[in-house]
């Protein structure tokens, strides 16, 4: 992947999260079959296919044109996502009106992952006839189109690459900072938790079938796929005055996006008319982006990826928080929180100024 370089070996080792594999935590999550893994010593939680690939992904040779969009999941991601191509992109409205979000800026650690395979796996699981499966997944692959593309793919993708990415940055290529530019997201965490519970109810990936106490529960002990979550913004964080790395928290793109816009488009070193900025402004704006169908990922729910209970792009607020957290889980996450951010200077805005 690196070319002639030396191939560059990952420090982290995964090993299988014993507790995952059954009891309530196989009840709660159907569809992982093979449990979830944990690495040493970062303590990254992911799948047993991404493991597997998780040095190829390390090895990916980063470019001085490359910008990557870097989460934790939840954190609108999407929506900078789009922010990014289209800056980059000299606001090509046409194009983003054609082509999926996933195909015009790659989602890095989908590479190579046998997602196809996956989704079989699944079929078999809600056992769907033998002879049906090679048309569905002929179908999703006339669906998904580039979306499923490998690493080979995305190493030989025309530049400007925007490279969608929830690993923290400890699993990307450690040049990516001092080459490519990284836009890091970052949210309050209680938003965190309600829109992950949600989208782990819509994917039938993890068709979580717990309620949401007991998933902050699994969020907060770190059994959730991409945990833990402080240590994943705090890298970033300590990280956000190298001129590479520009961090936005959602909650000023919810305040002022077209500021926010403006921001990242100095960073990445565009200018945009009045005219680009008002019309970006307008298509970024949740209702707007809610209906836009190369984001909203309805796709899925016509290839059995998503049920029809809600949406991807589910609500946008700041403090949605406050309609689901009974005063005892409020209190614990609290506590949670205030732990993991001892000694530093991370802080998030304030309750007051989270009303949406
Ligand atoms: P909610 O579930 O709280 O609504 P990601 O892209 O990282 O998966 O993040 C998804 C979250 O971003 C969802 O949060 C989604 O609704 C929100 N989001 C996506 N587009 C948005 C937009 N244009 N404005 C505000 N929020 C948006």
């Amino acid at each position: 992947m690196s070319g002639a370089k030396e191939r560059l070996q990952l420090q982290e080792k995964f090993e299988i999260m014993p507790e995952t594999l059954g009891g309530q935590f196989r009840k709660d999550f159907p569809p992982y079959l093979d449990g979830l893994v944990r690495s040493e010593p970062h303590h990254y939680v992911t799948t047993p296919e991404f493991a597997k690939n998780a040095e190829d992904i390390y090895n990916l040779a980063p470019r001085p044109d490359d910008i990557y969009v870097s989460t934790f999941p939840k954190c609108g991601t999407t929506w900078v996502q789009e922010l990014v191509w289209m800056v980059v992109n000299q606001c090509d409205f046409e194009k983003s009106k054609k082509e999926q979000l996933s195909i015009r800026s790659p989602f890095l650690e989908k590479a190579n992952s046998p997602l196809v395979d996956k989704i079989m796996e699944l079929i078999c699981y809600w056992n769907l006839m033998d002879w049906l499966r090679p048309f569905i997944r002929k179908a999703i692959s006339f669906v998904l189109g580039d979306c499923l593309r490998d690493l080979e793919q995305i190493d030989q993708m025309a530049g400007p690459r925007v490279i969608k990415s929830h690993l923290p940055l400890y699993l990307l290529n450690p040049s990516v900072l001092n080459t490519s530019k990284v836009v890091y997201v970052a949210r309050n965490p209680k938003d965190v938790i309600v829109s992950y519970y949600h989208y782990h109810r819509l994917l039938e990936f993890h068709h979580y079938t717990g309620n949401l106490e007991a998933f902050a529960d699994y969020f907060m002990t770190d059994r959730v796929y991409s945990a833990p979550f402080f240590p994943h913004l705090l890298d970033a964080w300590n990280k956000r005055h190298h001129p590479n790395l520009h961090f936005v928290f959602y909650e000023d793109l919810k305040k002022d996006l077209r500021g926010e816009i403006q921001k990242i488009a100095k960073f990445l070193g565009k200018t945009l008319t009045e005219d680009q900025l008002v019309k970006l402004t307008e298509h970024l704006r949740f209702d707007n982006f809610a209906k836009n169908e190369t984001v909203n990922c309805e796709i899925g729910k016509e290839i059995g990826l998503m049920n029809n209970s809600g949406n991807f792009i589910r609500k946008g607020k700041t403090g949605d928080w406050k309609n689901h957290f009974s005063p005892e889980l409020n209190e614990r996450i609290d506590k949670w929180m205030q732990t993991n951010l001892e000694g530093t200077d991370l802080r998030f805005i304030t309750e007051l100024e989270q009303q949406d």
